[in-house]
């Protein structure tokens, strides 16, 4: 009856178990996936599209994280709570990241959080990792650099980029990151580096060889109107709405409901 930790990933990857993290944005969403034992829920800065409309994450703030960072604490029990880093809330050095990790934890209760890029974070990970805050890393497609990657496009195609991509992980590794996100990577790029990471990596379009899997919910729930290639839906929730919506709005013209069932006497 308490939290995953850092501590049981890291031996869920000792046993060679497999492990399911969702993003979540909100309060009735984050409790139904508690419930339903998904052991990570991400707040991640997709929420710049999926909550705010935007069309990348380069505009979400930290303001705009904190509020979506704290449902989601106060709606789970178990889950671990990791937010995201926005664009801007830690490229400026590790005094930065502190400073916005801490406000991630503090006002939004998060018990860890993530931020992108290898090599150039280094320095904001070790900080982060010496004032006790756990840190996932994210490398591949990293979408707060999609002005410098051109492009949503697949990363560590080759020989080279597969090689910068391994030797990032190593580094994160060795700066004390509990796991790694692998996005949009060939799926033997994914598998190499799970093999040689310690810690577990957390694919999303990085093949079936990663210890954990991620995906965005509404993408893994058939909300978003466009996904990836990497994405399967497991549900039609666009077309339920939609038909729920549109039987509402029925039977209200219609004079239908509420009926007597749905009415006070
Ligand atoms: O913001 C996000 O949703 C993410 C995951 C896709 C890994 O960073
Ligand atoms: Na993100």
């Amino acid at each position: 009856n308490r939290r995953v930790t850092v501590q049981d990933l890291a031996a869920a990857k000792e046993r060679g178990e497999r492990w399911p993290m969702l993003t979540a944005y909100d309060a009735l969403t984050a409790r139904i996936f508690d419930e339903a034992g998904i052991p990570v829920l991400l707040v991640g800065d997709s929420a710049a599209m999926v909550v705010f409309g935007y069309d990348s994450t380069i505009p979400v703030t930290l303001d705009d994280m904190i509020p979506l960072t704290a449902a989601v604490s106060r709606a789970t029990k178990r889950a671990l709570v990791v937010a995201d880093l926005p664009f801007g809330s830690y490229q400026a050095g590790p005094e930065q990241a502190l400073e916005s990790a801490a406000r991630l934890m503090k006002e939004g209760g998060a018990q860890a959080v993530k931020l992108e890029g290898g090599h150039r974070v280094i320095a904001q990970v070790e900080a982060l990792v010496s004032a006790g805050i756990p840190v996932m890393g994210h490398i591949g497609l990293t979408p707060q650099s999609v002005n410098v990657l051109g492009g949503y496009r697949v990363q560590g195609r080759s020989e080279e980029a597969a090689e910068a991509l391994l030797s990032d992980a190593k580094e994160l590794e060795r700066a004390g990151v509990f796991s790694v996100v692998l996005e949009c990577v060939p799926a033997r790029v994914g598998a190499e580096i799970t093999r040689q990471l310690t810690v577990p990596t957390i694919g999303i379009g990085a093949g079936p060889d990663t210890d954990a899997q991620v995906l965005v919910w509404q993408d893994m729930a058939g909300l978003s109107p466009r996904v990836a290639k990497f994405v399967k839906s497991y549900a039609n929730l666009a077309e339920q709405l939609r038909d729920a919506a549109t039987s509402f709005a029925e039977e209200v013209v219609a004079g239908t409901f509420p009926d007597e069932q749905h009415s006070y006497a």
